[in-house]
């Protein structure tokens, strides 16, 4: 959560950083700011909304300067207005702070300042740790990098930031511990940035920041790293492997609409180089020294949150299904927070898109250090799980930008289908015969995605129908119940519409006192496994008046005659079910919310990468 960018060099920061913004604006988007440092000072510009507003506000002021940093915000502490907005200044007025994360010890911090008589303008933590660097500044006369160090050493909780100086204007010095920091490096010049995307198009020569570490990025001279406890670290400069046009809009209206397009490709990217073409074998590199722990684990536990919980779920179906592995699903941040029996036998595995979602990565590390084995699923290459586990599996689904996740969703799933094959082939548990029809089947799953994205137009007709609804419920069973809790979650995300995900079989069990006709239901049922069951719970819901949306496999007649609408997939194994299925879920929510009136790939309150607990 909160965007930050960062430029020090020969050209004009303004734009750089307001493009940069921009292309962070995912990651919260109630108020931005900028501080772009010239000969006359640091030009501070902040204005409560999106990045437009910003750009509006700063219209004819001035705001020159080949320095600056800049924030996109998602609020913690007070509200999103101007004063709230980053960036803050200290006392003085001479340094500015952009930051991402919390300061959880900032009260304290906060009185003792006061009672030295410092004053805050805004509520937020942030303006108390820019009042903090200055007074060790101040009364410790050291220069603002060792400021910043000792001022760290003191906070508690998670940041990444970064400080400039009035004055200065070659340099500014960063630090991260908990949110994630990339400096790209340039020539006579350095970008700074919550991810890569507002970097990629001026260098492709980066250095992440690791936790506790600080930088002083002076476009003059080499980047300088050290710890927060003082020792000297030689950066490592790592080539970006992320291309322009994956991060725009390519002709979609909507990043979320592109990203649900992707979905044929981004699976064949996340098979990509894992399935032998000739001995379909399966080769998950990632995760292979630890091969033989996950064959023998007593249990595999995943954690996760959001949409990444609704992949885990059904790869608890696919594990013990196939490979025949006991799998807990846990909420990362009850995991945390719960004293959970974690054994050395056990293997934790993360899934995460951003790979810096903070409760995901706390259980993961409480799981690390009581000695389980600890291993990822995550999109964002290089970011902070796949850095703290001990194996893993990357999804190569591309730049996810939209906030309700959809391509990462599938892709996650992807790996775990591939991931159970490979147990359940190494373990025996699997048929040969089984294991190749399966491994074919979804070799296929690119091509049936296609066709389900040919029913976009019918999808759009149903919309219309369902517009103006305040209340859904979602059914399925099985492999599929884990596709209706993502249904739901999908529309309430993005059209503010209240949805609820059920196993059918449950909504004898209270759902069902809500049905009558102003209550759509959407049901998943496909022709596998509890078919003749779902048939009754259509029924059920028929019977007291409800209005229903059903996804049918193609052909099927049965659902036809009760559904008031159908939405027809292709023919597949129950256990790829969920790469088909989900994939109308998707696109009925993105409609909805678009007639709606909502912003898609915006939607309030929400950011992408939920990096505060
Ligand atoms: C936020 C996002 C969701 C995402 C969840 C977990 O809530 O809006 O789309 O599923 O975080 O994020 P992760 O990056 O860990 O998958």
């Amino acid at each position: 959560m909160c965007g930050i960018v960062g430029y020090v060099g020969g050209k004009e920061a303004y734009p750089i950083i307001i493009k940069g913004l921009k292309r962070l604006e995912y990651r919260g988007y109630d108020s931005a700011g900028v501080s772009i440092g010239n000969t006359k000072g640091i030009a501070l510009l902040k204005q409560k909304g999106k990045v437009s507003d910003l750009e509006a506000y700063t219209e004819g002021r001035e705001k020159s300067g080949s320095i600056g940093i800049g924030h996109t915000r998602w609020a913690t502490h007070g509200v999103p207005n101007q004063v709230n907005a980053h960036p803050h200044l200290s006392g003085d007025g001479k340094l500015s702070l952009i930051h991402n994360g919390i300061i959880e010890n900032y009260d304290s911090i906060k009185k003792a300042l006061q009672s030295k008589g410092h004053i805050f303008n805004s509520d937020t933590d942030t303006e108390v740790l820019i009042h903090l660097i200055e007074n060790i500044k101040n009364h410790e006369q050291v220069n603002l990098f060792e400021s910043v160090r000792i001022a760290l050493s003191e906070v508690i909780g998670a940041y990444a930031i970064v400080v400039m100086e009035e004055g200065v204007n070659n340099e500014f010095i960063a630090a991260r511990k908990g949110s994630p920091l990339v400096i790209g490096v340039g020539r006579d010049e350095y970008y700074i940035a919550s991810d890569a995307s507002p970097i990629i198009e001026y260098t492709n020569e980066v250095v992440y920041l690791e936790d506790g570490e600080i930088a002083r990025v002076n476009c003059e001279e080499v980047l300088e790293i050290k710890t927060i406890t003082n020792k000297i670290i030689t950066p490592y400069i790592q080539e970006l492997k992320l291309s322009l046009d994956t991060i725009e809009k390519g002709g979609f209206s909507h990043f979320m609409l592109k990203e649900i397009y992707e979905q044929p490709k981004s699976i064949l990217d996340t098979m990509r180089g894992r399935i032998d073409t000739e001995s379909k074998e399966i080769k998950l590199g990632g995760i292979s020294d630890y091969e033989q722990k996950i064959i023998n684990a007593d249990r595999i536990i995943i954690v996760a949150c959001g949409t990444s919980w609704h992949a885990g779920l059904i790869g608890e179906y696919l594990l013990e299904d196939l490979a025949r592995i006991p799998v807990e699903v846990e909420y990362a941040s009850e995991f945390r927070y719960r004293n959970p029996i974690i054994r050395e036998t056990d293997v934790v595995l993360a899934i995460s898109q951003s790979g810096e979602t903070a409760d995901t990565l706390a259980a993961l590390a409480l799981a690390k250090q009581k000695g389980a084995t600890v291993l990822g699923i995550c999109n964002v290459v290089g970011s902070s799980i796949p850095r703290l586990t001990d194996g893993g599996i990357y999804t190569h689904a591309g730049p996810e930008i939209g906030v309700a996740s959809t391509k990462a969703f599938t892709t996650q799933v992807v790996v775990l289908t591939l991931m159970s094959l490979r147990i359940a082939k190494q373990k025996g548990t699997l048929s040969n015969t089984n294991y190749h029809q399966l491994i074919t089947q979804l070799e296929l799953i690119p091509e049936k995605v296609e066709r389900v994205l040919q029913t976009n137009d019918q999808i759009e007709k149903i919309a219309k129908q369902f517009k103006d609804v305040s209340n859904f419920l979602y059914l399925g069973r099985g492999y599929n119940f884990p596709v209706a809790l993502e249904g739901a979650l999908k529309l309430k995300e993005i059209s503010y519409i209240h949805a609820e995900g059920y196993p059918a079989a449950e909504m004898k069990h209270g759902p069902i006192a809500l049905i009558d006709a102003d209550m759509p239901i959407v049901v998943i049922a496909t022709k596998k496994g509890n078919y003749e069951k779902i048939l009754s719970n259509i029924q059920e819901v028929k019977s007291r008046g409800g209005r229903l949306i059903a996804i049918v496999t193609e052909g099927d007649k049965t659902v036809k005659e009760l559904a008031d609408y159908c939405i027809e997939i292709p023919n597949c194994f129950e256990e790829l079910t969920p790469l088909l299925s989900n994939i109308p879920l998707q696109l009925l929510s993105y409609h909805i919310a678009l007639m709606r009136g909502c912003n898609v790939d915006q939607p309030r309150n929400l950011a992408k990468s939920v990096t505060v607990e």
